[in-house]
């Protein structure tokens, strides 16, 4: 059994000098896999992915990408072995257009990205038609578009999502996470985080409780649906 596509295996850190936040934690996604993060606020999962993609103090532990250690990489250097990356906040470029937007996003490659970025409108076919239009007056949902397609310009062979339905509608959530599903079915793995846990989990193929910076409960997304603690404590019964 060769080990999965991306793992951070046993991760204990936290932020500069400060305290540990994450302890002993481990979280991975493998070839044709979505794999979610839940958990309540606070719990470290965002800082989780930062620790896969490099901006967190990684004290104990290590994150592997495709067999290769890349503990060490910075997070530029992480993005040209392959990772992309969506943080929660500030995920876009709101004074510039959709298109530069994705034009940011392609920064690392030196050659035409323009087939890519016909593969974005695409896949989110609106982006298209607002593509001269500042990313700041886009819908909530519209903008999560951007940063998932900011992502997919530099042609990540994994792709990590803190939080892509994050402030918008059920019916756009429901879309979202079906053009995130559309994405995967390309090939390309999946880590997400997501607070619409019972959702999330019904896409998952694999799926991570984090509490207080552990992993309280891992399975697959079945497993912990069906799981009469993570229903009671995290599903809302
Ligand atoms: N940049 C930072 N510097 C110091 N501490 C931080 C920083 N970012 C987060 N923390 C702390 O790390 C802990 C975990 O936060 P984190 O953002 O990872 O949680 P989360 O599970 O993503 O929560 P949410 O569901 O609200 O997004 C919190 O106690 C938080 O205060
Ligand atoms: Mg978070």
């Amino acid at each position: 059994m060769s080990a999965p596509f991306l793992i951070g295996e046993h991760m204990t850190g936290g932020y500069g000098k400060g305290p540990d936040i994450l302890h002993d934690c481990t979280i991975a996604v493998d070839r044709g896999e979505i794999a979610v993060i839940v958990g309540p606020n606070g719990a470290g999962k965002s800082t989780g992915m930062k620790a896969l993609f490099g901006m967190l103090d990684v004290r104990q532990g290590s994150v592997c990408l495709d067999g290769e250690d890349i503990t060490a990489l910075s997070p530029q250097a992480r993005v040209v072995k392959g990772m992309g990356f969506v943080p929660q906040t500030h995920n876009i470029f709101t004074s510039m257009s959709v298109e530069e937007n994705l034009e940011m996003g392609a920064f690392i490659r030196g050659d035409d990205f323009q087939q890519t970025m016909e593969q974005v409108f695409d896949l989110f076919p609106i982006l298209k038609d607002k593509r001269a239009q500042p990313a700041g007056e886009l819908s909530g949902g519209q903008r999560q578009q951007v940063a998932v397609g900011r992502a997919l310009m530099t042609q990540p062979k994994v792709l990590l999502l803190d939080e892509p339905t994050a402030g918008v509608s059920p019916i756009v959530m429901d879309e979202l996470f079906d053009r995130i599903i559309e994405v995967a079915r390309t090939g390309l793995p999946i880590l997400m985080v997501e607070q619409n846990a019972r959702q999330a989990l019904e896409i998952a193929d694999k799926g991570y409780v984090l509490v207080q910076g552990r992993n309280a409960y891992t399975g697959t997304g079945k497993e912990l649906l069906a799981d009469p603690d993570v229903r009671k404590s995290f599903l809302g019964g």
